[in-house]
Formats: structure tokens, C-alpha cells, sequence
């Protein structure tokens, strides 16, 4: 089997004409959307839990609940499926099915659902010979797997990476890319590759898996709870030039699932999240109970600010320009032209917080012009300010202080003296940005 699939993958490196990314023509920006995991896990229970367990019905609630309620049209349209929508084996010609009683539409009928509704329909297996619940895994089925999934007319597939080994990651996932290529439908491929690598401890080489997949976790899944978004965030700042390097318009890392609306973070902490996710230009894929949530978290992730900010064009992973005990700072180019968002991240357990001030030209913005700078997740408007002015805010423990800074003269990037943004010109001309 490894045999065949290194061929593949040698045939799959002579098709492709590209140099940098999966060349599918998908996730120029991060994706968005709904994923049914962190929140709903593997309840199989519909019988005394109709209304949560993992069925169509639950995808069709949330897709109308999304159509409803502002956030398809606020960019989150892939509703996917996670592990446990299969039967429990395959049919007599070796193809997938859903479970019968619990996806009796198929999943035809709940694609069906998503396109007429202007959403995309999302799905789940596994390279290995089983996925992480058990169910059929794709292992020795690649090819007619890729093609069913075509057939159904599906949008994405998050490839899962349990019961398989992890040496053989390398040879698997270029092939499913490969397949999925092959059917000629456009399927953003959403990989566990490096996930699988980091848990056994071995090195990622995220040139060949940004040409493999549209998007890629790397790190633990993320649960609901601080810790976990506290880990990540140390994880993506311990390795940010690393990462930064790898992620752009056609390749994204994914640091998991939104978990806002859920039970684990406080309103502040809820803040952070959707920030930092923001700033690393991360997929924005809420694994929460929409026909419940309160109105705040609700705010948050439809926040047109946050949300311009995930999804600007250049799609540079923010960096980390110091972090000093439990505060930190994050920059990241945006449009227009010259613009920065900054971040002041705090992760302090107690006190009221403390006043920061600083000259701009510390935080690396040096248009001598100055710049326009507007607090994000309130739109508050803070002033014009010069490199040399000194910029005042207050941070609160376990929040962030998020602002833009649009420069007035409209100049290219500055050479900034805490990070090297020269590779910006040469995106932004591949992009044709301006
Ligand atoms: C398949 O790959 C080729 C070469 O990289 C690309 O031009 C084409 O758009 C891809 N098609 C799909 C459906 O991904
Ligand atoms: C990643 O793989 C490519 C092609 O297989 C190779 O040229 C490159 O040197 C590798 N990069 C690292 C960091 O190992
Ligand atoms: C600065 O930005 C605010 C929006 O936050 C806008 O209303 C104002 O016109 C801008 N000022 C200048 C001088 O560009």
C-alpha cells in the first residue's frame, strides 16, 4: 500500500503546475463556518436526546438557525459533519452510507438542504482504517471515497488521521488530495496531518502540506475551556515564525474550533479567542448550539471588525512582537494599504488590570504621517497619532486590547523595526491586490 500511494504522490508532483499552495481555487480567505465536534461530539443517543444527537436534523437546525440569524451572510457558510455520521459499515459495493435511522434524507438530502439555503455542506472520514469513533475509515477506499463524496456533491472534507500510522501520513494525505483532484470537484481539504505528527513528536514539513491541503491542525484539539485557548495561544506564539511562513491565501493552519457560545469561557475570554483567531488569519468554524446562545457571544462572532480583520486579502498569520510575563503583543498587516492591527494580550488572574503607554514607533508603526487608530471590537475612535505620540490604553486580566491603524498618507508598509514584513510585496503583487 505505501508503495502505491508513493507513486501517487510522485504522479500528483508532476501534474501540479503550482508553487506554493493546494491549487483548488479554495480558501483565498480562511474558511467559516460550523462544525458539529467540541459541542455535540459523538451523542448517537436520538432516542431520548432527539434534538442533540448527531443526525440531520441537527445540521438542518443549525444551517436554518445560521441562514436566520446573520451569520451566513456574515461569512460562515460550510456546516459540517464530524465523526459519527456513518453507519457502521459500508454497503454491499464497498461506498460510505450515513446511518440510516439518524441521516434518513442521506447525505444527497442534506446537501440538498445546504446548497438551496446558499450553504455548503461539510464531511468527516479518517485515513486510517477506522475514524477515532470507530466507524469505516478511508484507509484501503481513497479513491471511491474521493469520488462518493463528489457524487454527493460535498464541499469539504475534514480528513481525520486515527488508527493509521503515523508514518504513513506523508503518503496518505497527498494521495486523498490527489483523488479528491481527480474527481474535478472543488472539496476544501481540511487535514490532520501534522496533528498526527506532533502527537508522536516528529517534524511537520508544511511546504508539502500546504501544497496537500487548503487547511491544517497542528496542535491538541481544542476543548471548552481557558487552558485550552491559553495553550494554544502559546503554542501558535512559541512557533510564529514557523507558522507565519507556511500561511497565506490557498493554505491556512487551523488552531481548531470557535467555542464561543459554549459553556467554558467568560464574555472577556470569549473576546480573546475570536481575536486571536483574527489575527492568525485562522479558519473561523464555531462548534457551539445556535438555537441558544447569548446575545453577547453572538455579538462577538458577528463582529464585522474581527471579521474583516480574519479575513483580509493579504492573509498574513499575525506575530508575536514580545510577550513579558503574562502580556503580549501581536501586530498584523492589513488592508488598506500600510494598515496594522495590534493586540495587547493579558493573561493575569487577578487585579483590575493595567494602563499601558507607549510611543506608536515602539509597537513598529513609523509612518511618519501617523495614523487613524479605532479600537476593534467596539469601533470606538481613538485618535490621529504620530510615531513619535504616546498611545494609552488600559488592558484587563484575561482580555485583549485590539485596535487598527490606518496610516493618513496611505504608504506601503513601513520598515518596521520589530518585525520584517518584506514578504508582504511580493503577495501582495501574486495577489494583484493594488
Ligand atoms: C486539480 O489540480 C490542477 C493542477 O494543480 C488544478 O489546475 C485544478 O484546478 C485542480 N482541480 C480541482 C478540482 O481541484
Ligand atoms: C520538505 O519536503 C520537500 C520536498 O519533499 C523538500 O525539498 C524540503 O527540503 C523539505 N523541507 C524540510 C524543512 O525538510
Ligand atoms: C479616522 O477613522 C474614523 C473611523 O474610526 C473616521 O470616522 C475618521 O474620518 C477618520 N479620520 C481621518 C482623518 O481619516
Amino acid at each position: 500500500m505505501k508503495i502505491l500511494w508513493s507513486i501517487v504522490v510522485i504522479l500528483s508532483n508532476l501534474s501540479s503546475r503550482f508553487v506554493c499552495c493546494l491549487d483548488n481555487g479554495l480558501a483565498r480567505t480562511p474558511p467559516m463556518g460550523w462544525l458539529s465536534w467540541t459541542r455535540f461530539t459523538c451523542n448517537t443517543n436520538c432516542v431520548t436526546d432527539r434534538d442533540n444527537c448527531i443526525s440531520e436534523k441537527l445540521f438542518m437546525d443549525m444551517a436554518d438557525q445560521m441562514v436566520a440569524d446573520g451569520y451566513r451572510d456574515a461569512g460562515y457558510e460550510y456546516v459540517s459533519l464530524d465523526d459519527c455520521w456513518l453507519a457502521e459499515s459500508r454497503d454491499k459495493d464497498g461506498r460510505l452510507q450515513a446511518d440510516p435511522l439518524r441521516f434518513p434524507s442521506g447525505i444527497t438530502g442534506l446537501v440538498k438542504y445546504m446548497h438551496s439555503r446558499g450553504l455548503k455542506l461539510g464531511i468527516y472520514e479518517d485515513f486510517g482504517t477506522r475514524t477515532c469513533a470507530g466507524y469505516p475509515g478511508s484507509e484501503f477506499y481513497m479513491q471511491l471515497d474521493a469520488e462518493t463524496f463528489a457524487d454527493w456533491q460535498v464541499d469539504l472534507l475534514k480528513f481525520d488521521g486515527c488508527n493509521s500510522n503515523p508514518q504513513d501520513d506523508k503518503f496518505g494525505y497527498p494521495a486523498m488530495s490527489f483523488y479528491l483532484n481527480k474527481t474535478g470537484r472543488p472539496i476544501l481539504f481540511s487535514c490532520e496531518w501534522p496533528l498526527y505528527e506532533f502527537q508522536k513528536q516528529m517534524p511537520s514539513n508544511y511546504t508539502n502540506i500546504a501544497k496537500t491541503c487548503n487547511v491544517w491542525r497542528n496542535f491538541w484539539d481544542v476543548s471548552d475551556s481557558w487552558d485550552s485557548i491559553k495553550g494554544i495561544i502559546k503554542y501558535y506564539g512559541d512557533n510564529n515564525a514557523l507558522f507565519q511562513a507556511h500561511s497565506g491565501p490557498g493554505g491556512f493552519f487551523d488552531p481548531d474550533m470557535i467555542v464561543l457560545g459554549d459553556f467554558g469561557l467568560s464574555y472577556y475570554q470569549q473576546r480573546v479567542q475570536m481575536t486571536m483567531w483574527a489575527m492568525w488569519s485562522a479558519p473561523l468554524v464555531m462548534s457551539n448550539d445556535l438555537r441558544n446562545i447569548r446575545p453577547e457571544s453572538k455579538a462577538l462572532l458577528l463582529n464585522k471588525r474581527l471579521l474583516e480583520i480574519d479575513q483580509d486579502p493579504m492573509g498574513v498569520m499575525a506575530s508575536r512582537i514580545w510577550i513579558f510575563s503574562d502580556l503580549e503583543l501581536w501586530l498584523k498587516p492589513v488592508m488598506p494599504k500600510g494598515s496594522f492591527v495590534f493586540v495587547y494580550f493579558y493573561s493575569q488572574d487577578n487585579g483590575n488590570g493595567i494602563p499601558l503607554s507607549t510611543p506608536l514607533d515602539g509597537i513598529g508603526l513609523t509612518d511618519p504621517n501617523g495614523y487613524n487608530i479605532t479600537e476593534v471590537i467596539d469601533g470606538q475612535h481613538m485618535g490621529i497619532f504620530k510615531p513619535s505620540d504616546t498611545f494609552k490604553c488600559h488592558i484587563y486580566p484575561n482580555d485583549v486590547f485590539v485596535a487598527k491603524a490606518v496610516p493618513l498618507s496611505g504608504a506601503f508598509w513601513a520598515r518596521s523595526k520589530v518585525a520584517d514584513w518584506s514578504f508582504l510585496e511580493k503577495r501582495i503583487k501574486d495577489l494583484k491586490l493594488f
